[in-house]
């Protein structure tokens, strides 16, 4: 049976710390459904639209892309993973402060479905210090993100911030 993990997330927008879990993920997994919350709980910067595309372009051309699938849910995770159905939910931690909100989740999702598991892989230690949160911090403030998510995020993240010529007006 092909095991396949659910990787959920806002994506507000993708990164290479996403991008490189889901790489270790399918050490793993046979496949990976990067899963986009339609709502998140956060208010995101980009439209749903918008970071779908950005997820898109950033697997474009990935020598794994084949077993990378890209999907999209509304209400509780745990619905959308028995629908596809998955066997798991792949989530990353990079440090201890991500620990709690991560082990609530995890429970929750627990206590809602037994037969699902939650699997968490640790960031690479390139990634570590990234998060969407401050990628989107830097650029608004006028700083460089290449090397941190692809070209089209970056170029998408200007346009949506403000940067006019390579630079913030
Ligand atoms: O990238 P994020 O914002 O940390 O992702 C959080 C997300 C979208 C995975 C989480 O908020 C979620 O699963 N929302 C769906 C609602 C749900 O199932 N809630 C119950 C588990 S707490």
């Amino acid at each position: 049976m092909e095991k396949v993990a659910v990787y959920p997330g806002s994506f507000d927008p993708i990164t290479y710390g996403h991008l490189d879990l889901i790489e270790r993920g399918l050490k793993i997994f046979d496949s990976i459904v990067i899963a986009v919350a339609a709502n998140p709980g956060k208010k995101p910067l980009f439209s749903f639209e918008e970071r779908l595309e950005m997820i898109n372009a950033s697997i474009d051309g990935h020598p794994l892309q084949n077993r990378i699938r890209v999907g999209s849910f509304q209400g509780l995770l745990v619905e959308y993973v028995r629908s596809l159905p998955a066997n798991a939910i792949l989530r990353g931690l990079r440090a201890i402060s991500d620990f709690e909100y991560e082990f609530q989740m995890a429970l929750m999702n627990r206590k809602l479905s037994t037969e699902i598991e939650t699997l968490f892989l640790m960031t690479g230690m390139r990634w570590i210090y990234i998060s969407s949160r401050i990628i989107k911090e830097v650029v608004m403030s006028g700083g460089c993100v290449t090397g941190l998510v692809a070209p089209a995020v970056e170029k998408k993240l200007q346009e949506k911030l403000g940067w006019k010529n390579g630079t913030l007006i």
